[in-house]
């Protein structure tokens, strides 16, 4: 362990406040595994980084064990008598991530990973024709999601570099504009085929205005899909009423299911059902009641299941399920508001450390703007050394987008006020102050 630091004498005083708030709003850090520091003064580490991995529920592990159990002890009996059968086991699933996107079953299911099914997605809504043909995101979209746009593009014969508009910030400006993203759907979007946004940024933590810019895309007949990795389980989504037409995302950030888990997608009621959209289809896209007749051609039920390919990997579903079945305990409702109020807790803190060094939050400062994530613009040095010293000389783990962003977020699941108050106080012992 590394010598206590010299503390700023109001961040000092701090400390004792962020105990006092982590005792009146206490969260359930309790339910989850938090790694130990690799250095600073404290046992556990800050963990800051749930908008990269979250952690590991404490139930995960013996749940896990229970369906590896089951296979021990049943074989292949336990597609049907396991007592999680197998083979609907996928269906388990399918309510609490209806719920906590705000779908209806019948629009939603886990299967595959985000990229994978964002193509898969595309397959079905991306269908340029005449001169719509345009791909529209965000420039900041995570690279995964622009290189699978480019491609898609090229997969149709189509040049990527005029097919797929990336939309900037204003010069001088961090992050996009509603009323920018809209206007340019309106002025140009008869050449649009698909819009597909980050529904919060992965580099700013900027929330978008998901119901404004899919009216905006839909009003000028393009599709409209959103990639929601960060948004899922971070803020309240109305994805049915929001008229979205499809949507994906990952598990293994806000969700806490574990490196790689399995993703989450989305398809509008109005389009499941339509025999009249192309899509990639194997064994489990057709229902589920004939699916053992064995026969040559398929029938897709009128859900988003219609969209799964595989039978799917049941140690990878339990600990989605596991995760899902926590955040129908706790509610994304009152996880919104601790989020707002932890964030807002830091963004305070963030305030005194960087009125006098060389850094500047890019998050929006307006609570609906954002999630729990605040992104830090390094001025001076590199954004992945000053993540390394955070981590091995005070136990705050964040992360960093190169070249200059550091990234933390304080997950209403299980960071603390105390978490928030260590990331302030590393980083004003690990950043000089500008002279
Ligand atoms: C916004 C966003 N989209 C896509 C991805 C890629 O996800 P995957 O590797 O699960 O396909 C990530 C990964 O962090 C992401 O943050």
């Amino acid at each position: 362990m590394n010598a206590p630091h010299p503390v700023p004498s109001r961040l000092a005083a701090a400390e004792a406040e962020a105990h006092r708030l982590d005792a009146d709003d206490p969260g359930h850090r309790h339910l989850f595994l938090v790694p130990p520091a690799d250095g600073g003064r404290y046992a556990e580490a800050a963990y800051l980084a749930g908008n990269s991995l979250g952690l590991q529920p404490r139930a995960t592990r013996d749940e896990l064990l229970a369906d590896l159990d089951a296979w021990g002890h049943l074989g292949v009996e336990g597609h049907l008598e396991a007592e999680r059968p197998w083979l609907p086991y996928h269906e388990m699933l399918t309510a609490p991530a209806a719920r906590l996107v705000g779908a209806l079953p019948a629009e939603t299911v886990v299967m595959n990973s985000l990229t994978v099914n964002l193509h898969l997605l595309m397959v079905s809504f991306y269908r340029p024709q005449g001169r719509r043909t345009r791909i529209v995101i965000e420039d900041s979209a995570f690279p995964s999601d622009s290189y699978a746009v480019r491609s898609q593009a090229r997969f149709h014969g189509l040049d990527p570099d005029s097919t797929v508009v990336r939309l900037r910030p204003r010069p001088g400006e961090d992050t996009l504009r509603t009323s920018d993203v809209c206007d340019f759907l309106a002025a140009e979007g008869d050449t649009v085929a698909l819009v597909l946004l980050g529904g919060v940024n992965y580099l700013t933590g900027e929330l978008m205005d998901i119901p404004a810019i899919t009216a905006a895309g839909r009003a000028a007949g393009a599709v409209v899909g959103w990639d929601l990795a960060h948004a899922a389980g971070n803020v309240p989504l109305s994805l049915h009423d929001w008229d979205v037409d499809f949507a994906a995302w990952c598990s293994y950030k806000y969700l806490n299911s574990g490196p790689g888990a399995l993703a989450g997608v989305f398809v509008h009621e109005r389009h499941v059902g339509d025999p009249g959209l192309p899509r990639f289809e194997g064994w489990w896209s057709t229902e589920a009641a004939t699916r053992f007749e064995m026969t040559p051609t398929s029938r897709p039920p009128a859900t988003v299941e219609a969209w799964q390919i595989s039978n799917p990997p049941i140690f990878a579903m339990g600990p989605v399920r596991t995760s899902l079945e926590l955040f129908d305990r706790v509610g994304m409702p009152a996880l919104r508001e601790r989020s707002v109020r932890l964030t807002g807790y830091l963004e305070r803190l963030l305030d005194e450390v960087t009125a006098d060094r060389p850094l500047t939050v890019v998050t929006p400062r307006d609570p609906r703007r954002r999630g729990c994530q605040l992104s830090v613009r390094i001025g001076v040095g590199s954004a992945n050394e000053l993540t390394k010293r955070l981590r091995h000389e005070h136990g705050v783990i964040a992360d960093a987008r190169e070249p200059d962003i550091v990234r933390f977020a304080p997950v209403p699941l299980y960071s603390t006020y105390h978490d928030c108050w260590r990331v302030a106080d590393a980083l004003a012992a690990t950043v000089e102050a500008a002279s």
